[in-house]
């Protein structure tokens, strides 16, 4: 498919050399032009655009003098770009219409991935996301990091990264000493099998009272953690029994979800490599005593003081993440290493981040580290909650939209087939959407009526589209071949806006990767969605005229693929009914 933006970078990268002396070579080169020029929101200002004053300061120029000089000197293909045109510092670019159809609807028949791409080849991207703490609470956090950490991990997969996905388990820490100590006393009185957390939440309350009735008992917690650490045969048995009971608890999420990682490796796994961490940094003669605890001083980048080993001896989560990142270098040699996490722990990262310098790995792996961070999920109203706090169990919040879907089906539409699986993908598809409809820094609303909404900005609504589409050609009984299709059919207001969107797929997938926001993916996908119920109201699809019904058809199928494709990305299947 011909890459317009590239086109145009080429085209504009030219016509800058020629305007300003052709010896100088141009600091700023065809990729960062290409970078730099932008899909603009109103159709009206061309296909793409180019800010200028992006090169103002290199050119010393103001911009709306670059825009016109560049207008001057572009030397461009008529056949591919219809008009340039300057408005205040933008050059704004009309690409021929039909010539972007045709490229279009050929590349979408011709590729099953629509909109893949091997700009990631090579490349090693690490993902950390959901991470949930063994023996607490997977907490409607942890739902929002696995969502948008999977649906990063599929994006940057379909672009050709090589991915890793890391699931860092919170299996380690003095709580831990604690629960051991709680099950030694009352273990026998409490059921883990059947509701591990909820029982060893109790445990962990009814320990933690009794420290605070009788401090001594906290020294033999201390005895546990150091039991545990020194590898202890029924310490070590009881912490994988609490692990694996709270994993299976997990799995039952991730299950519903459909979240896989490639590897589950928890904080415990470093415990034994903190040690070689704390002799990189007093090699680097960054390591401090502070009041019998071990800190990196990082005050004078405003960073405050980075703890890595507690005054107890005890080792601490930040210096589990370095051995982490320690062990992630050497294991994958990552280009990025992304860490799906709230914003809440932004000083953690920054911190983590400013230390990993002194860890001895490959430049390029401390400038991939990236904290990618989003906003909490709130809760509309206190109804939610489950067991009368204001907790919200996870597995009960995906069951109970699963039912309100069946719901709703009973109601509309109680014939379709295989009803239940249907369900399941709507009710766990409008979760999901909801967690990733707007841009993920922000906190987002979780409240019933918005998230099931079937006619709203929702995973519901695209499904919905994703069904219209699909029941269109199943009343037509075939889908037309793109060869037949006469594009000057395509070519009106509505018809090419759909493909306009439809062209710009593979683009949408790389904003996502270049701010880390699934976000942009589902925005683009309401806006195909609404683009192509405007389109499906105000024309007849199945009509008279054989050659205008066939382009429909074709545009139909279009739509109904790139829904599909772009939905399967963020982790919501497509029903084949609703
Ligand atoms: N377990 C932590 C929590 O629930 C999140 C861990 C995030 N990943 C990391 N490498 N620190 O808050």
């Amino acid at each position: 498919m011909i890459n317009f933006k590239k086109q145009i970078a080429i085209s504009i990268a030219e016509a800058i050399k020629l305007n300003n002396n052709q010896n100088q070579e141009l600091k700023l080169n065809k990729q960062q032009i290409e970078n730099y020029i932008e899909i603009p929101k109103d159709e009206t200002n061309g296909d793409y655009a180019f800010p200028c004053f992006r090169l103002a300061k290199e050119l010393k120029k103001a911009p709306q003098a670059i825009a016109n000089e560049i207008r001057e000197n572009i030397k461009i293909e008529e056949q591919i770009i219809e008009k340039v045109e300057v408005v205040g510092g933008y050059l704004n670019f009309y690409i021929n219409n039909q010539l972007l159809i045709k490229e279009t609807i050929k590349e979408i028949q011709e590729k099953e991935y629509y909109g893949a791409s091997k700009i990631g080849e090579g490349k090693n991207i690490v993902l950390d996301y959901s991470s949930p703490n063994i023996a607490k609470d997977f907490h409607i956090g942890h739902l929002r990091t696995t969502v948008i950490g999977a649906a990063l991990y599929n994006i940057y997969k379909y672009l050709g990264y090589h991915t890793i996905g890391i699931n860092h388990l919170g299996d380690y820490g003095t709580q831990f000493a604690k629960l051991i100590e709680g099950y030694k006393r009352w273990g026998k009185e409490y059921n883990l099998e059947e509701k591990p957390i909820e029982e060893l939440t109790k445990i962990y309350v009814r320990i933690n009272d009794a420290i605070k009735e009788d401090e001594s008992i906290l020294e033999a917690c201390r005895e546990n953690f150091r039991l545990l650490e020194s590898g202890d045969k029924y310490c070590k048995e009881l912490w994988e029994k609490f692990r694996d009971l709270s994993m299976k608890e997990f799995q039952k999420i991730y299950d519903l979800l459909g979240v896989k990682f490639d590897a589950v490796i928890g904080e415990s796994f470093y415990s034994d490599k903190v040690a070689n961490i704390e002799k990189l940094l007093e090699e680097a003669g960054v390591l401090e005593d502070s009041e019998g605890a071990k800190i990196v001083d990082l005050s004078d980048k405003g960073l405050g003081v980075c703890i890595i080993r507690k005054a107890n001896g005890s080792s601490i989560y930040a210096a589990r993440d370095l051995a982490a990142i320690k062990y992630r270098a050497e294991t994958y040699d990552f280009d990025k290493c992304l860490y799906v996490v709230a914003y809440e722990q932004a000083l953690h990262f920054k911190q983590i981040f400013e230390v990993a310098k002194y860890l001895q790995i490959p430049e390029k792996c401390v400038k991939g580290l990236e904290h990618v961070q989003y906003g909490m999920v709130r809760l509309s109203s206190g109804k939610m909650s489950t067991r009368g706090g204001n907790v919200v169990k996870i597995e009960d919040l995906l069951k109970e939209s699963i039912q309100r879907v069946e719901k709703i089906i009973e109601e509309k539409n109680p014939n379709i087939e295989n009803k239940k699986e249907e369900a399941k993908k709507i009710g766990i598809g409008a979760v999901i959407f909801n967690n990733l409809a707007n841009t993920i820094i922000k906190d987002q609303i979780f409240d019933w009526d918005n998230v099931l909404n079937f006619q709203g900005e929702t995973g519901p609504y695209i499904q919905y589209t994703y069904v219209r589409t699909q029941s269109v050609l199943e009343k037509a009984g075939k889908i037309p071949n793109a060869e037949q299709i006469n594009t000057e059919l395509l070519t009106d207001k509505l018809s090419s806006s759909v493909l306009k969107l439809i062209y710009n797929f593979n683009d949408i997938l790389v904003q996502v990767t270049e701010k880390n926001d699934p976000s942009i993916l589902s925005r683009y996908l309401i806006d195909l969605a609404k683009s192509f119920s405007v389109f499906y109201n105000e024309n007849k699809i199945i009509c008279e005229d054989e050659n205008v019904q066939a382009a429909r058809l074709y545009l139909t199928f279009a739509v109904g693929k790139v829904l599909k494709l772009g939905a399967k990305l963020l982790g919501i299947e497509m029903p084949n009914k609703m």
